[in-house]
């Protein structure tokens, strides 16, 4: 059985300060998919993310998720129904240990399904009960993005956004938690949209990308082309 588009934006257009960034962008992501979005520098990527989770406000277009309208809902509306975001850089709370910010994730997600518990984000990320009395700030970067994803994760999302989930991280610390998101989604079913430039990542996340250029998807790449490195290695940052 195929399964429902749990979300899906057409035409989408928004930009800082009337300059547009997102020109029309068109995606649609089935429930449990798991989908990268692959760009140069500079083309949009993040603030795709931005608009998906209501960071920033669309100018023109549409965001459905879970077949209901949502562009118009601010962020943390988006995030009680059920939509996740690692933002770029990662953004844990520095002065505050690991349990800390994961009991933050638990406060901000879907608020009609039982909150994470933080054993089970321990379970996935070993690192993070080691770590559990550590400010976060003294964590190494594959450390912290561990962090942000399992504050996420604690909110119970069906969908998370992660942006560049690789970047600033040692090569197998990257291998690392692109196995450990396969095995969530695998686990639980959860959607997941990346962003990535790192060839490693996507290969062995994504089961399918889509390819942004100035603002816009202008194509898509299937599971068997995702074996060809080359053919996904144009669209990457140099
Ligand atoms: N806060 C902002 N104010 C004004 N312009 C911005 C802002 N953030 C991004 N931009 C511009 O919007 C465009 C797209 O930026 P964005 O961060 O979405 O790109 P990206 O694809 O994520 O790039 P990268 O791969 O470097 O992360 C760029 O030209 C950037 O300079
Ligand atoms: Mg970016």
């Amino acid at each position: 059985m195929r399964k429902e588009v749990i979300l899906e934006t057409r035409g989408l257009w928004a930009g800082y300060g009337g300059k547009p960034v997102l020109q029309g962008v068109d995606l649609s992501v089935r429930e449990g998919q798991i989908v990268a979005v692959i760009g140069r520098n500079g083309v949009g990527k993040s603030t795709l993310m931005k608009t998906l989770i209501g960071l920033r406000p669309s100018d023109q277009g549409s965001i459905s998720f879970e077949g209901s309208l949502i562009d118009r809902l601010s962020g943390h509306r988006r995030a009680r129904l059920g939509i996740g975001y690692v933002p770029q850089g990662r953004d844990v709370f520095p002065r505050m240990s690991v349990y800390e910010n994961l009991l933050v994730g638990q406060s901000i997600g879907a608020s009609q399904k039982p909150a994470g518990q933080i054993d089970e984000i321990y379970g996935y990320f070993p690192i993070l009960k080691e770590r559990r009395d550590q400010r976060a700030g003294t964590l190494s970067g594959g450390q912290q993005q561990q962090l942000a994803i399992g504050r996420v994760l604690m909110g119970k999302p069906s969908l998370i956004l992660l942006d560049e989930p690789s970047e600033g991280i040692q090569p197998n610390i990257v291998q690392d938690i692109a196995r450990i998101m396969v095995e969530l989604n695998r686990a639980t079913g959860i959607t997941i949209v990346f962003v990535e430039q790192n060839l490693d990542m996507i290969r062995s996340m994504a089961q399918r990308c889509y390819v942004m250029e100035k603002g816009r998807i202008t194509a898509e790449i299937d599971t068997a082309t995702l074996e060809d490195r080359d053919a996904v290695r144009q669209f990457l940052a140099v």
